[in-house]
Parts: C-alpha cells; structure tokens; sequence
C-alpha cells in the first residue's frame, strides 16, 4: 500500500448487535478525540470503518460487497481511496483471511483491540497494513475517552463476551470469554452518560445478566445503585440467558421503578430435544418457569425473545413446539431466523441439516405467529396510561415519536422535545406502533 495523508474525516457504519452500535459510537468517539471528524451526510469520508457481524452467514459476506463498493465509488482522481478498517466481530473471525480477500483494506481490528486504532491508522498512512486480534488482559475501556453527548436512550456495554457455547454459535469465538467490567467503572460512566444527555440507558452484554462483579454482586445490585444517579429515569438490560435469571434481578422488577417492564429472554426453540442439541441448558418448561416468575413479580411485564427455525434435524413436529411455546407465552416482540450454519461451530457439521425451502416455510409460520402475538399485546395496551420517552421528531408538524415502558413505538402529537418523558394516553394500535394523546394535568 502507498503511504495516504492523514485522514481528516471518517464513518463508522455498525452492523449486527447493540453491542456493535455501542462499540461503534466509542469508536467514533476516538476518531473525534484524534481530531477526525465524522464526514458529512452524502459525502465520501477520509477513513472508513467498518464495524461487521459474524452472526449469520449473510451478516458476514456484506463486508466483502461493501469493501467492493467502497473502492469501486470512491476512486479518487488522483487514484487513492479512502482508508478502510474491518472491525467487529468478521475481524475477530477471519483476520488474516479478509487482509488476503481484500486488498483495500488497510486495518484489521477485533472488538477487544478497537482502542489500539489511532496507531494502526498511523501506520496505514505510512502504507503499511495491520491487523489486531487480540483479547489483551487490559481493558479498552480505559484507554477510551469519555462520553460527551448522547441520545436519550443510550447503550452501556457492562459484559462482554459468552461462555455458554450454543452449538450453532459463533458468539463466544468472536466475542471470547464472559467478562464483566467494574461495579465503580460503569457508576461513573452512567454519570456520565446522563450528563451527556441520556434519560435512559439499556445495559447491554452477551449474556447481560451474568454480569457479576468482584465480589460477587449480581446485575440486580448494578440496577439498584443506578436507580440512585439523578436524572436517570429509566433503566433497561439485554440480552439475557434464561439460566441466569436469578431470583435477585425478577425481584429488581418488582422493587425498582426506573427498571422498565421489558424482558428480551431468548429461548430460540420450543421442544426439548432440539434445545439439547443446541447445548441451550434449558428446556422448553424451565423457561416457562421462569417466565412465570417474572410476571408474578411484574405482572405489566412486556416479554421478547429470539427464535431459530430449521436447527439440523429439527422435524415439523419439532417445530409445530415452537409455534405451541409462542402461543403459550404471548410475546410483545420478538426477533426470528432462520438457522445458519457457521464455520467451526459444533452444529455446522452436524446430520439432518434442513433444505432452505423448508426452513423459509417455518420462518414465515413463526413470523405470522408473533406478529399476531405483537398485535394482540398492543391492542391489549389501548386505554393505558404511560410515560413516553420523546427519542426523535416524526413526519408531521408537531408529531414526536418515542418509546413506552414496554419498549412499544409511540407517535403523539403536542408541545414536547427530545429528552422530554410525556404522559400520553395509549388510543391505538398497529403492529408496529401506537398512537398517544398527551395527557394535561
Ligand atoms: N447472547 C444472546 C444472543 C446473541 S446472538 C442470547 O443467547 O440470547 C442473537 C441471536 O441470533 C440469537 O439469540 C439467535 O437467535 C440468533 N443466532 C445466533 N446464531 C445463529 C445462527 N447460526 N443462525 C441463525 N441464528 C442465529
Ligand atoms: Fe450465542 Fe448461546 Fe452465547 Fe447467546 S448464549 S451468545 S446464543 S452461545
Ligand atoms: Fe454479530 Fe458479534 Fe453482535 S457476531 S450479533 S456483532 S456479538
């Protein structure tokens, strides 16, 4: 590679997970401090950074077609493109590999490592290629600089990585070994957080809610000592496992008022033998089980969860269990796919893998089940009164779009602003939204 002026400008374009989207806005945040500024709307940008997801093998391969339209438009007249960097969780996978199918990228940089960036971009414009990664025992979370502005509804990764290893993914590969940061860390970046402007904040981690600190303090412990930052009205977590819902957090759901009535628990199948096979340690019961806890403890509680069809061997009669669980349960919302085999993974050589035509069948079954099941629970939500979080301006004059409690979408019109949480009346339900009329005292 020929050696490149120092980038003045970047994008950050995010991929996958909210861990992703948390990891990029902390990217994005270095790049400012190094002096690059985020390139305008429309406009090419000095440095690119691609912030990829491994989790499906169509999440994956996009890197290699935007890689390809990235050169491909923004060929300068003097013949140099814009510096690109792969991050994310295709970095971690396939380093070395990306470094040889594409040539045009100048850094390879794995989700552990993305603090080291302003050297590899010193040393992509000496034209040398790098790539980084490592896990390194440091955290990069102190080697980054802290928040300055945010959304109301902003993310805090508190734990990384996952140590459970369902067969089919590729998660604990990418993202290494449970971590979870500091109790007194994540205090102080909440702080900091709600100073920049944040009325809300999601806690995220592969597995949320085996977050354990030191000594011993579960997620519940971080929840009720955030409650405590002023100007901090709402809290939520994900993505959780269902073994570790320990009775401390579902009681946090009945004690903590700033913890919203929301839980995305994924239970991914709905028969027991299919379960096993994903090493998933849960049965179809036990997570009903849990379920039912939550909900005596919160009875409001809106509930989510992700599901996988056409897992290898997985029969209609495997499936028709899953169909009977979303029946059983009554989702709010939840996220379906269709199964995906992943290089390296237990399930990806295993017998039984079920033809695509099959898999799309079950796909679309599932998906009519939970929308139906969405419908249901935000017509059941009409003639509610709730808080509105304002996160942004909608299409009409004066329409302001926002979040419920339930984490539903919520249209009003009124006097409101970004950052406001309005009182607003729940009067209609689609699929998708509600319709609020402000409520005035
Ligand atoms: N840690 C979280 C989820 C991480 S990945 C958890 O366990 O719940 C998000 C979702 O992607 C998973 O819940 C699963 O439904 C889906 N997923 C993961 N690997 C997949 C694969 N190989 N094919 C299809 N979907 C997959
Ligand atoms: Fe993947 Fe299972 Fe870990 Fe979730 S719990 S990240 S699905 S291995
Ligand atoms: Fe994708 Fe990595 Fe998140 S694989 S889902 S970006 S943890």
């Amino acid at each position: 590679m020929r050696p490149t002026p120092p980038p003045r400008t970047y994008r950050v374009k995010s991929f996958g997970c909210q861990m992703n989207v948390y990891d990029g806005e902390r990217m994005a945040e270095l790049l400012a401090a190094e002096g690059i500024t985020p390139a305008p709307e429309g406009e090419e940008a000095d440095l690119v950074v691609l912030n990829t997801c491994h989790i499906r093998e169509k999440a994956a391969e996009k890197v290699y077609s935007d890689i390809g339209r990235i050169t491909k438009d923004w060929r300068r007249e003097d013949g140099t493109s814009p510096l690109i960097a792969v991050a994310g969780c295709v970095a971690q996978a396939e380093g070395e590999e990306i470094m040889a199918r594409a040539p045009a990228v100048s850094m390879v940089v794995g989700p552990q490592a993305y603090h080291r960036l302003p050297a590899m971009i010193a040393e992509a414009v000496e034209g040398r290629r790098t790539v980084d990664t490592d896990m390194p025992a440091e955290t990069k979370f102190d080697a980054l600089p802290a928040r300055r502005k945010v959304g109301p509804s902003a993310f805090l990764t508190v734990q990384e990585g996952c140590d459970k290893f369902c067969t089919y993914c590729v998660v604990p590969y990418t993202r290494g070994a449970e971590k979870s940061r500091t109790f007194n860390d994540l205090i102080a970046e909440a702080e900091k957080l709600v100073e920049a402007g944040a009325r809300e904040i999601t806690l995220l981690g592969q597995n949320v809610n085996a977050w354990r600190d030191a000594d011993g303090r579960g997620l519940e412990r971080l929840i009720e000592r955030l409650a405590l930052v002023p100007g901090l009205a709402r809290i939520r977590y994900t993505t959780s496992h269902p073994n570790d819902m320990t009775e401390g957090l579902i009681e946090a759901h009945r004690d903590v008022p700033q913890l919203m009535p929301f839980l995305h628990l994924p239970v991914q199948a709905g028969n027991d033998r299919v379960l096993k096979a994903m090493n998933r340690s849960h049965t179809a019961a036990s997570y009903l089980a849990v379920l039912d806890k939550v909900r005596a403890a919160r009875p409001d509680i809106a509930l989510s969860g992700d599901f996988i069809v056409g897992f290898p061997g997985e029969t209609d009669a495997e499936f028709e269990d899953t169909l009977k669980l979303v029946e059983a349960v009554g989702y709010a919302q939840c996220f379906s796919f269709k199964y995906s085999a992943r290089p390296g993974t237990p399930a990806a050589t295993m017998d039984g893998q079920v033809p695509v035509e099959v898999m799309d069948e079950r796909l679309q079954r599932l998906q009519a089940a939970l929308n139906a099941s969405q419908l249901a629970f935000n017509a059941a939500s009409v003639g509610k009164r709730c808080t509105v979080l304002v996160e942004r301006k909608g299409k009409y004059p004066g329409q302001w779009l926002g979040k419920s409690p339930w984490l539903q979408s919520v249209h009003f019109t009124g006097d409101a602003g970004i950052g406001d949480l309005v009182e607003v009346e729940l009067v209609e339900a689609g699929a998708n939204s509600l319709a609020g009329r402000i409520i005035i005292n």
